[in-house]
């Protein structure tokens, strides 16, 4: 087990260089299994969610080489019997589509993944049926198959990220037209559709709510560039946000993130966006407290939610979080308030932030990624030693916090225990 130690309340200043993308890298790691040719990702990060996905794609047969990128390469044997790692993380839902689609046939684990609330994966498994898919839960494992996926007309009741993304693999492949209704427009769900249309696809609508899909009877490798991971970048404005920090974020994008920067400036910090680079200054020490509802994307993103409310629990004045994605996303709540966090849960999907309040070093574990990552945010605020424990759940999803952090000069250190 692993845990960290801060020694909080430095002031924060440099350069932080941002790492490509998690969520978008895990969908086009499944993605990729669509070609019959070789596939190269640029720019992956080197997280523990990428290695797991690349030994889940390994054991199916795919030769998988890594180095400064990713090489996937078809396989010639195929075990389409995914093992239980699958279990460990969210995103190895993704493999369902394109397998049955390809293949025709696949059993996996029920993906695991944070614990932010009810996750399920009807939409997944609705969509595919409506595709041709015969699919069964038979204990613990999904099994799925197709002797060929047929283009058909897909209504989500919510835009979901991942079942979007899953259908429009499998459709990529199917015979016809495919139309998704209410999809989700999040910037990793367009990237995956653009790569997937580098690899031959033809998906018409990225970026609005209805997909349309021309299927392929095949797809062929390509060279692809992960693009750069945008919760890793509001993480990183987030600190630069709280009191005489500054911080220089750079190789990043400011396209995907109006919500946030319109917030933050309300609230009173300082950024500046130049090219690929944001400046993020918190210069004054009279921020306000504000309103925010997470929503899908253009909205404002439901992780930022997470990250955001230490700094609201230091603004002057009431703030209220409502969080429309995922629901019940407030298990790391009651760690922030050991810190001194002042919260009130009011509807079952909102709290209150009564703010102005100096937050102290203590003793708190994580439960999710980024409740994982307000803890350390929140502990680079607090006044004193903040242990946070269980802390591999950061290590999923973010390359090289913990440098990052020393390198703004942040009193951070991990250890086992
Ligand atoms: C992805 C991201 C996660 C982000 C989320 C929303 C990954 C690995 N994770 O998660 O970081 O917070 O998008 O931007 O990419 N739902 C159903 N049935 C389904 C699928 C989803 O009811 O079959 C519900 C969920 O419970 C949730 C909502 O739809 O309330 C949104 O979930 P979804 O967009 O699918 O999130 P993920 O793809 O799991």
């Amino acid at each position: 087990m692993r845990k960290i130690i801060i020694n909080g309340n430095k002031k924060l200043n440099g350069i932080v260089n941002i790492s490509g993308s998690k969520n978008e890298s895990l969908a086009v790691m499944c993605g990729a299994l669509l070609s019959d040719d070789k596939v190269i990702l640029r720019n992956v990060p080197n997280i523990k969610d990428v290695s797991i996905m690349k030994d889940l794609i390994d054991e199916i047969g795919y030769k998988v080489k890594s180095s400064d990128k990713i090489i996937i390469n078809p396989p010639s044997n195929k075990k389409l019997e995914i093992n239980e790692q699958a279990s460990e993380i969210r995103n190895s839902i993704l493999l369902l589509g394109p397998l049955t689609a390809k293949y025709g046939r696949v059993i996996i684990p029920l993906p695991g993944g944070c614990s932010i609330g009810n996750r399920p994966i009807n939409f997944h498994i609705e969509g595919l049926k409506k595709l041709g898919a015969k699919i069964k839960i038979i204990n613990g494992l999904i099994h799925s198959e197709a002797e060929k996926l047929v283009g058909a007309k897909i209504r989500l009741d919510f835009p979901s990220v991942g079942a979007t993304c899953n259908l429009m693999m499998a459709a990529s492949l199917a015979k016809g037209e495919t139309k998704i209704f209410n999809s989700a427009k999040e910037p990793e769900v367009q990237n995956l559709a653009k790569f997937l249309n580098q690899m031959g696809a033809e998906i018409k609508g990225i970026g609005t709510d209805t997909l349309i899909i021309q299927g392929k009877k095949e797809l062929s490798g390509t060279e692809y560039s992960i693009k750069p991971d945008r919760i890793e970048t509001i993480t990183y404005m987030i600190l630069g946000s709280f009191p005489m920090n500054k911080i220089n974020i750079r190789n990043t994008v400011k396209e995907d993130l109006s919500e946030v920067i319109e917030t933050l400036k309300r609230m009173g910090v300082f950024i500046n966006c130049k090219n690929n680079e944001i400046m993020v200054e918190g210069r004054t020490n009279q921020l306000k407290s504000t309103a925010i509802i997470a929503k899908p994307h253009p909205g404002f993103p439901t992780d930022a939610l997470t990250l955001i409310t230490p700094l609201l629990s230091y603004a002057k004045g009431i703030s209220k979080i409502t969080d429309k994605v995922f629901p019940e996303r407030f298990s790391y709540i009651k760690e922030l308030n050991k810190m001194g966090a002042n919260t009130q849960q009011l509807e079952y999907n909102s709290v209150k932030i009564m703010g102005s309040h100096q937050l102290f070093g203590a003793k708190v574990s994580c439960h999710d990624l980024r409740g994982g990552m307000a803890l350390v945010l929140a502990g680079l605020f607090a006044k004193g030693e903040t242990i946070i424990e269980d802390v591999h759940y950061i290590n999923r999803g973010y390359e090289n916090y913990i440098e990052k952090l020393q390198s703004l000069g942040a009193d951070i250190k991990q250890e086992t225990y």
